[in-house]
């Protein structure tokens, strides 16, 4: 280890990203860009939107206000390095950047893994124990969900990073990606990295895998309670339910394709990469206010606010 921690002499990562072709860099830097300010936007004007409007101040909506605080989070930590990085030509992160880039991203992706659990137990509370709903979901049990999922996540995230911060890295220094995701990382140490490899792609793998299938198994159950109770109240279930499963299918989806396929794929990977960075957290948005009346009449009452105000001064 003595003589390893010699040769410890990279100091910087070289993103090798898609192709060099400047069309397609060209092509990637735009859609990025479009979808990370709309992403801004989108969460931007949700938070502010709860924030704001007295009938929006209900369990459901603080969740939804802090998932989209948790997405302003996650698509700023990798976004605007890589949207940056697709106009260079030399394409570098340094080795305490990717560090960061690596702990925002499992910290807040874990964060959110568990807050997605919360909503779910959430809407289950309000479906089918709906008269409990504000005694269950108090606003002292609120924050205790959301001081754990943070919890939560930065255990994971920390349990990811004590294992790789002293890897000796002596050689090669080409990731070939945009960002930094620690299976590539850890390949790179010059050490034997297999045992690591293993434990890093399981433990986020497991987090993944083991938070989807109780998503799944929460929703099918909510339909299975709604369904005994009453054959009129399921539609409104089903809407409610399938802008929840939409979302969870979207964002479990790349993360369990990345961590749990066993067969390596180059470009699949990268696009997958971009699409987590900045899709995923505009679709959070999309998905949940689209198709709720009150968030879109609070909107527009929000709107006509800052029109008018803008008028008055
Ligand atoms: C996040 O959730 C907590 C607890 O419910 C709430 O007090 C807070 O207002 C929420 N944040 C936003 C931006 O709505």
């Amino acid at each position: 280890m003595e003589v390893l921690s010699n040769l410890s002499v990279v100091s910087e990562f070289v993103f090798v990203g898609l192709s060099n072709a400047w069309e397609i860099q060209l092509f990637l830097f735009l859609f990025s860009s479009v979808f990370y300010v709309a992403s801004l936007m989108g969460n931007l004007l949700i938070v502010l939107t709860v924030t704001s409007d007295p009938h929006l101040q209900t369990p459901m909506y603080f969740l939804l206000a802090n998932l989209s605080i948790m997405d302003l989070i996650f698509c700023s930590s990798t976004a605007p390095k890589m949207i940056y990085d697709l106009l260079r030509k030399h394409k570098t992160i340094s080795f305490g950047g990717c560090i960061v880039q690596i702990f925002f991203t499992h910290a807040v992706g874990g964060t959110e893994m568990v807050l997605l659990i919360t909503m779910a137990f959430d809407r289950y509370i309000a479906i089918c124990k709906p008269l409990h709903y504000l005694t269950i979901m108090s606003p002292r049990r609120c924050i205790i969900f959301l001081v754990t999922s943070w919890v939560i996540g930065l255990i994971h995230s920390v349990t990811q990073l004590v294992f790789v911060v002293d890897l000796p890295f002596c050689g090669p220094n080409e990731l070939d990606s945009f960002v930094c995701d620690l299976p590539r990382f850890v390949k790179l140490a010059c050490t034997e990295t297999y045992t690591l490899e293993f434990m890093v792609t399981a433990n986020s793998g497991f987090i993944s895998v083991a938070s989807f299938l109780i998503l799944i198994i929460s929703y099918i159950f909510i339909l299975a309670t709604v369904q005994k109770k009453s054959s009129g109240g399921i539609s409104k279930a089903l809407s409610t339910l399938s802008a929840h499963v939409t979302v969870v299918v979207l964002f479990f989806g790349p993360l369990i394709f990345f961590y749990v396929w066993p067969f390596p794929t180059s470009h699949l990977d990268k696009f997958l990469a971009i699409f987590n960075s900045v899709i995923t957290p505009f679709l959070n948005p999309v998905i949940y206010t689209f198709r709720n009346k009150e968030m879109k009449v609070a909107m527009r009452k929000l709107c006509t606010q800052v029109i008018n105000y803008s008028k008055i001064s």
